[in-house]
């Protein structure tokens, strides 16, 4: 494999200097760029783009050859493979997000769900990691992915998205067996499918668990920071030579970071809620963060854009440990010059933290 010709996220990710600091984007690949819209038309559909492994490679550099800042690719594909792969049939309905054509309801339904083999089940994902570490020639590291157990466990329980997750936090309550069950299974799906990402050339992976702020306290370290640190645990954390870095992003999660510090992941995902000067004071040297600027900003202009990357640098502080990001993924909507200028700022007005 080509040595890395930047790797300032990688090293920020373990807390080693950087020169200045990395930025990526969560969704950077998507709907606010045309050349994505182009690709997906040629497509047919977002599925059957996460499944041609040339065309989600294509998709994956876009944001790379237009924002020549970008310390970071993500794989371009989507959390809801693995229940795919286990049976549950998704399907996207324009508009209306994802769809399962079946639901988990009993205890029967979790004790019938296989548990995928990623290079067998879910090929269409390794081939697509092989094929852009190929095409990226080490210009920046790749990031793999995957919903965190909980998170997943909420599309196959509700059949799609959910604004009160009804039927899952009833699941949780009124079958807690059932639930541990799914979580259980999930958590082995996702330590496979990640660990065969990190052998196809994934250099870093990322755990989103989107919807773990939807809990309560107890709930969530009972039922999805306990499958987050088992699967932390069953991570390949050495490959090609090289730390690979877990990143945990909790969605709503600014509660419970000491916490989630003590998962074995190098660093924790911030949304936009939280004061990251605080949340690095709470967590100390035991991780990196990663975030956290809130993805609306973007819909105002360049200046006020770039002031708000300076207050959040400067509410970081001196020396490495700091990933920049949004809080959550940039929307459709957004003017794609705002994104650029966003990465800019970041490059521009952190190397005074550097020296
Ligand atoms: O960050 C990246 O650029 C990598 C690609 C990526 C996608 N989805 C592509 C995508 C990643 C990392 C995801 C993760 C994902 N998918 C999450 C966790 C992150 C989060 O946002 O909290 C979740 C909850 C999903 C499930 C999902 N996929 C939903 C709810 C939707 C519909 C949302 C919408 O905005 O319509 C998707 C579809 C999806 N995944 C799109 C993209 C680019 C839009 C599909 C399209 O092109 O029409």
């Amino acid at each position: 494999m080509t040595a890395l010709k930047n790797d300032r996220f990688l090293r920020a990710l373990l807390k080693q200097p950087v020169d200045v600091t990395p930025v990526w984007m969560m969704r950077q690949a998507g709907r606010y760029l045309p050349e994505y819209r182009a690709t997906r038309a040629k497509a047919g559909d977002f599925m059957s783009l996460c499944m041609n492994p040339a065309l989600a490679c294509e998709v994956t550099l876009q944001p790379l050859d237009r924002y020549p800042q970008l310390d970071a690719a993500i794989l371009f594909s989507d959390i809801l493979t693995i229940p795919d792969a286990m049976g549950q049939g998704l399907y996207f309905e324009s508009g209306e997000g994802p769809r399962f054509r079946k639901v988990v309801s009993s205890l029967a339904d979790v004790e019938a769900l296989p548990v995928p083999d990623p290079e067998q089940d879910l090929g269409y994902v390794m081939e697509a990691v092989r094929t852009i570490r190929r095409e990226l020639n080490g210009r920046v590291p790749l990031i793999g992915f995957s919903g965190s157990p909980w998170t997943l466990a909420t599309y196959m329980v509700e059949g799609g998205s959910s604004k009160d997750f009804r039927k899952s936090k009833a699941m949780l309550y009124d079958n807690p067996q059932a639930m541990h069950l799914l979580l259980d299974k999930l958590a082995q799906a996702v330590t496979r499918y990640l660990n065969g990402q990190i052998r196809a050339g994934a250099q870093a992976v990322q755990i989103f668990d989107s919807w773990g702020g939807s809990l309560s306290s107890a709930a969530y370290l009972e039922f999805s920071l306990a499958y987050m640190r088992k699967i932390v645990d069953g991570l390949i954390r050495e490959h090609e030579g090289r730390r690979v870095p877990v990143i945990l992003f909790t969605k709503g999660g600014g509660l419970w970071l000491e916490a989630m510090a003590e998962s074995g992941a190098e660093a924790l995902g911030l949304d936009w809620t939280c004061d990251i000067g605080s949340a690095r004071a709470r967590v100390g040297d035991r991780v990196a963060l990663q975030g956290n600027m809130d993805p609306s900003v973007l819909y105002a202009n360049p200046a006020a854009i770039r002031a708000e990357v300076a207050r959040i640098l400067a509410r970081y502080g001196e020396g490495t440990g700091h990933v920049f990001n949004l809080g959550h993924g940039i929307t459709p909507e957004v003017d794609p010059a705002h994104a650029g200028a966003f990465f800019e700022a970041v490059h521009e007005l952190s190397a005074q933290y550097h020296r």
